[in-house]
């Protein structure tokens, strides 16, 4: 979690909306450029924090222009960061925008639970975030499962589902049916507006059954960093390159 100067402090459900749209900002205005840019190594360790939380993308590196006139794809060497780049990308170097709108999905779930896109300290299916939290992010009663514990139940639960239903879309495996960052913009607006940001936050009972994790201190205004650990920047040097 990202924590401050004085001590951990996990971000609230605010703040991680808030974070959430500033980057879906950030990339649907690279999307609907007159030139359209993909971003393709949009992930957590690439959103910029500043005081305020807002975001901003950084690592322009791998950005490529967007197809032109009737192409509906760029074909290029698959480049991106495991655990982020979307299948049908890795698997033909085929890019779209919509590539960028899966990689966002895996960043609004590691908001939504404090977890990492890749954690090889896990066991099995948890080591892949997608894989592990794909199955309850329909089912709003087992939504909780998936819930970052360090929330401490404090998020909207009506909210809480409008963002596990978006980001359902954004990782779903046909990427016609991912929607515009315009339309993931919209709806984290919508999450963000007082009629669901508010009330109804999920009851303390259904969180205590997962071990928090120890949080130690952590520099300040780092990168969006969910689930600290005792050295900060490994787990991400060692997020292995898809080539
Ligand atoms: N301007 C910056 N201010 C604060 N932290 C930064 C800044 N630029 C990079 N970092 C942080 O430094 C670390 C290394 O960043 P770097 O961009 O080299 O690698 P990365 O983001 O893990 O991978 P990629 O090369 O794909 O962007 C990351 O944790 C990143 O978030
Ligand atoms: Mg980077």
């Amino acid at each position: 979690m990202f924590s401050f100067a004085g001590g951990p402090q996990p971000l609230s459900w605010a703040v991680r909306i808030r974070v959430a749209i500033g980057a879906a900002r950030g990339l649907s205005f690279l999307h609907d450029a007159e030139s359209q840019v993909i971003y393709r190594d949009f992930k957590a360790s690439n959103i910029l924090l500043d005081a305020e939380f807002n975001a901003k993308l950084s690592d322009f590196g791998l950005a490529k222009a967007g197809p032109t006139g009737d192409r509906t794809h760029v074909s290029t060497q698959v480049m991106g960061t495991h655990g982020y780049a979307a299948p049908e990308y890795v698997a033909t170097g085929r890019l779209t925008a919509k590539s960028d709108v899966y990689s966002f999905g895996v960043v609004l779930l590691e908001l939504l639970s404090g977890r990492r896109a890749v954690d090889k300290t896990k066991i099995g299916v948890e080591q892949n975030l997608v894989d592990w939290a794909k199955p309850y992010l329909g089912d709003k009663r087992r939504l909780f499962r998936i819930m970052d514990t360090k929330l401490e139940g404090q998020y909207p639960q009506k909210g809480a589902f409008m963002a596990a239903t978006l980001a359902l879309q954004c990782l779903n495996t046909e990427a016609k049916v991912r929607p515009r960052m315009s339309e993931v913009l919209a709806t984290l607006e919508q999450i963000q507006s007082p009629k669901n940001a508010a009330k109804h936050i999920q009851s303390e009972q259904h969180t205590v059954s997962i071990p928090v994790q120890k949080s130690p201190l952590r520099q300040q205004h780092s990168p969006l960093n969910l689930t600290p650990r005792a050295s900060p920047l490994p787990s991400y040097r060692q997020s292995p390159r898809v080539r």
